[in-house]
């Protein structure tokens, strides 16, 4: 199995457990890191909504807690007929983590639907040059 189909599983069944009885709305996330580990994070919404956290936080999350260091590869599931690319926020965590080859998977049911290197996602990321 290729990683984006490991990363596709994963974030499918990851979104199965996510806490989103606001939205109706289960987002899962998966990464393959520098260290050659994967990890998942699901949507955990709050009934105060802004306290709520994405599926991509908590991925990340999960892999600096363990000592991953870079993304290689991210994939964001929704599940839902329609892809979702990764909200403004997020594409600023992604971004902290990724280099010029990090690769950014957005799916939904019917599979990976869009690839793009992470830097294409937020092109004027904050930072001081
Ligand atoms: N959501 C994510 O988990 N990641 C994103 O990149 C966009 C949105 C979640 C937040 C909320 O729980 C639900 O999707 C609807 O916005």
């Amino acid at each position: 199995m290729n990683n984006s189909q490991k990363l596709l599983d994963m974030a499918m069944k990851v979104a199965d457990n996510s806490y989103s009885p606001y939205s109706n709305f289960a987002v899962g996330c998966a990464i393959f890191a520098d260290n050659r580990c994967f990890y998942s994070g699901c949507n955990v919404e709050n009934v105060s909504f802004p306290v709520g956290t994405c599926a991509e936080e908590a991925a990340i999350a999960a892999m600096i807690a363990d000592g991953g260091k870079k993304i290689v590869e991210i994939l964001v599931y929704a599940d839902a007929e329609n892809l979702i690319s990764p909200c403004g926020a997020c594409r600023q965590r992604i971004l902290e983590f990724a280099d010029d080859n990090t690769m950014v998977y957005m799916a939904n049911t019917k599979g990976i639907g869009k690839s793009v290197k992470a830097m294409e996602l937020l092109p004027f990321v904050f930072k001081e040059f």
